[in-house]
């Protein structure tokens, strides 16, 4: 992992995502350890964040790192013309590892792929979430205790949702049954159910949370990605087709969690936020050890 780029969760294999997993809960542990006070990472944000970017930003500077980049295309060269290469060129001449994220499915696979440094995808268009993938992995297995023999439901768009497909993808390295809710403008694309069927993994679609609640361990919610619709009209007849409510919780499993990658829209009724079984916040947290783990790893700071 010392040295190379995270574009796509296959670019681990299951023993170096539980590496990470493994890593992070060290930094949970103890979060401030000076291990890369001489490194350089900077931050390109094509698309606008929050949990991505600030939580990278915190990582860096538990571990003494500096932070340099920019939040807004708009306030870089890119206005003025510029190729995503030639940023990459230079960006990669000022920093260690670049982190990334971009509109466009397959530009961080492409700035890897042109770039000296490492390249660490932080959301690509509707294709990948790798860094959010390994930190709903770690939340995944701090509340069950284990990651196989699960039932996970994901709710929304599960068309759209990069979250999803990346996290699908790292759950077929488990025994896991996936339960699928979703309009049927959202279901998940087939090669990603295909993926299911390759690891010879059940699924099961439904239309409804109601159909699915008794059955599952985790619940993970997602937002309908206005910004991935190209028609208004058909983002306005989905929009709303979720809106978890505390009622909806009765008859869940004991051990039920409810995981979102966050941002809401109006996908979970604030009266879930004080329940036993929302975990979207620590969730967001989770991310900071995660990219701790994923910084120190990539930038060879572990043993
Ligand atoms: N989960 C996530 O990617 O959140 P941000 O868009 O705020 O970074």
């Amino acid at each position: 992992m010392k040295g190379k780029s995270l574009i796509s969760i296959n670019d681990y294999s299951k023993d170096e995502m539980l590496r990470i997993l493994d890593i992070a809960e060290g930094f949970e542990k103890q979060p401030r350890q000076p291990i890369l006070s001489d490194k350089v990472v900077s931050t390109l944000f094509f698309e606008p964040s929050t949990r991505t970017r600030l939580s990278f930003e915190s990582a860096a500077n538990h571990l003494g790192a500096r932070v340099i980049g920019f939040t807004d295309a708009a306030s870089s060269s890119t206005k003025k013309g510029e190729s995503l290469k030639d940023t990459i060129l230079t960006v990669a001449c000022y920093s260690d590892i670049i982190i990334m994220r971009h509109p466009l499915a397959g530009s961080a696979r492409w700035a890897s792929e042109v770039s000296s440094v490492p390249v660490i995808n932080a959301g690509d268009g509707a294709n990948q979430h790798p860094t959010q993938c390994l930190l709903d992995l770690y939340s995944i297995r701090k509340t069950q205790g284990k990651l196989d023999k699960l039932n996970i439901a994901f709710v929304g768009d599960l068309k759209y949702g990069r979250t999803v497909h990346s996290l699908t993808i790292a759950m077929c390295n488990f025994d896991t049954t996936f339960h699928l809710i979703s309009p049927d403008e959202l279901k998940l694309p087939s090669y990603v159910k295909q993926h299911i069927k390759d690891k010879s993994l059940e699924y099961h679609q439904y239309r409804t949370i109601e159909e699915a609640i008794d059955k599952v361990d985790i619940l993970y919610m997602t937002r309908v990605q206005r910004e991935r619709f190209a028609d208004p009209i058909e983002y306005e007849s989905v929009k709303n087709s979720y809106i978890l409510t505390k009622n909806q919780l009765k008859g869940c499993k004991e051990n039920l969690k409810v995981l979102h990658p966050l941002p809401r829209v109006n996908e979970i009724s604030e009266n879930v936020d004080n329940t036993p079984q929302a975990y979207y916040f620590q969730q967001a947290q989770n991310g900071v050890y995660v990219r701790q783990a994923l910084l120190a790893t990539i930038l060879g700071a572990t043993k």
